[in-house]
């Protein structure tokens, strides 16, 4: 590693920890106890308590099969081929050029995980699992592109003291290394890569914002990390009175021309090929979009874009940042903080980003010098959650104490 990591602020806990650890260490020795697993199977009280466990801690243990039972399936374009129309295993077979006994496997694994379902016939169908997958062409992208990640991981350990050094790394040029003014080919090619992955697996993010936040108040916005402009196209269709900047390095943009004039909004849409580490932010808009930018990079420069944006919008004007967070404490317990697991390392491998919680981001913010930051409550935090700033019509109490000096 090249460069040094931020430390996540861990929260302490609100219970007093006295009590709270006492009550922790109880719960561990009755875990422990030789005798509680036996009892609490043969208990109808605790059976269904002690199955859960252990199928999760199962399921833990097998989580590589499962996904490598996703990726052959995604890699055989079974989803696709299966959606409205089962099919049997020897038609799989010749269409796969697999052998029935071992195809077999991969099929009966994928029923049990919901992804295929047994249909009539002994034919193969979609299961709820699958039909997304048929569907959303970026959830097939995303699960090849995780290949990367899980090879970078094979070792964890080995992983853990040299994570930089693998795909993932490799993938991400701008995430550990200034982009160059001038780069080859090759170079060129990477951001290529990257951006068409991004902007495959975008869609779901743009719901989410799309259908949390209202943006009738606003004339112009600026998406800073806007790639190839995905989001910005469908907030064009979706609000029709708004004018658009875009902000991004300037390979980036150069694809998302082409796209932009397809599409007809060449006249909406103005491009600003930059760096934020190097450049200031374009002014002009009275919103700002910062959409799964952040999450890649160190405090301190999430902090200068956090600055930057602040610098660029009047007085009146929004910050709105989506992206996907770290579960926050208030949440815990409740099903979903597996997803932060994904991100942690897939971050790390990526480069010197982080997942953080709503709470870190919105102290960052603020920071910055936005007011009235707060979460936008939308329906699949999985895929963004969404946090709103403003930079306030009032000027800051420092500012105004300064200028009364004068
Ligand atoms: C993870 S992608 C997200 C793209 C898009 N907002 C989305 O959600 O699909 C991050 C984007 O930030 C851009 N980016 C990275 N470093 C940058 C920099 N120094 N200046 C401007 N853009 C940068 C990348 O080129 C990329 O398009």
């Amino acid at each position: 590693m090249s460069q040094p990591l931020d430390l996540a602020a861990l929260q302490a806990h609100p219970a007093p920890s006295t009590f709270k650890d006492a009550w922790q260490a109880r719960l561990e020795r009755w875990y422990a106890h030789p005798g509680l697993y036996q009892w609490s199977l043969r208990n109808p009280l605790t059976r269904w308590l002690t199955r859960r466990r252990t199928r999760k801690l199962f399921d833990l243990m097998a989580g590589f099969v499962h996904s490598q039972v996703l990726l052959g399936c995604v890699r055989l374009d079974l989803f696709r081929a299966l959606h409205h129309a089962p099919a049997s295993l020897n038609d799989l077979a010749r269409r796969t050029g697999l052998a029935p006994a071992v195809l077999q496997r991969l099929l009966l694994s994928a029923v049990a995980l919901d992804l295929l379902e047994h249909r009539s016939q002994g034919r193969f169908g979609l299961g709820p699992l699958g039909v997304p997958l048929a569907q959303h062409e970026g959830i097939a992208q995303m699960i090849e592109h995780n290949h990367l990640l899980y090879q970078d991981m094979q070792d964890p350990l080995q992983f853990l003291g040299n994570a930089w050094s693998g795909g993932m790394a490799e993938y991400w040029p701008y995430a550990h290394e200034k982009p160059a003014v001038a780069m080859p080919q090759a170079e060129v090619d990477k951001f290529t890569r990257y951006s068409e992955l991004m902007a495959a697996s975008q869609g779901f993010v743009v719901q989410e914002i799309l259908s949390s936040y209202f943006f009738d108040e606003h004339r112009c916005v600026l998406d800073v990390g806007a790639g190839r402009g995905r989001f910005v196209s469908e907030l064009a269709a979706h609000a029709p009175h708004l004018q658009f900047k875009m902000f991004d390095l300037p390979p980036v943009l150069a694809l998302a021309r082409e796209g932009l004039q397809a599409k007809g909004l060449s006249e909406r849409v103005a491009l600003h090929p930059g760096s934020f580490l190097d450049d200031p932010l374009p002014e002009g808009a009275d919103l700002i979009t910062l959409v799964r930018v952040a999450h890649d990079h160190p405090d301190a420069v999430v902090q200068q874009i956090l600055q930057k944006a602040y610098a660029a919008l009047p007085l009146g004007g929004a910050l709105l940042l989506a992206e996907p967070m770290a579960q926050p404490d208030e949440e815990a317990g409740q099903p979903g903080a597996s997803v932060d697991a994904y991100f942690h390392f897939y971050l790390l491998a990526m480069g010197a980003g982080r997942l953080r919680t709503p709470h870190e981001l919105q102290t960052m913010m603020e920071e910055a010098g936005f007011t009235h930051v707060e979460q936008v409550p939308n329906a699949m935090p999985i895929h963004a959650r969404i946090l709103l700033g403003r930079k306030s019509q009032c000027l800051p109490l420092n500012h105004q104490n300064s200028v009364s000096k004068h």
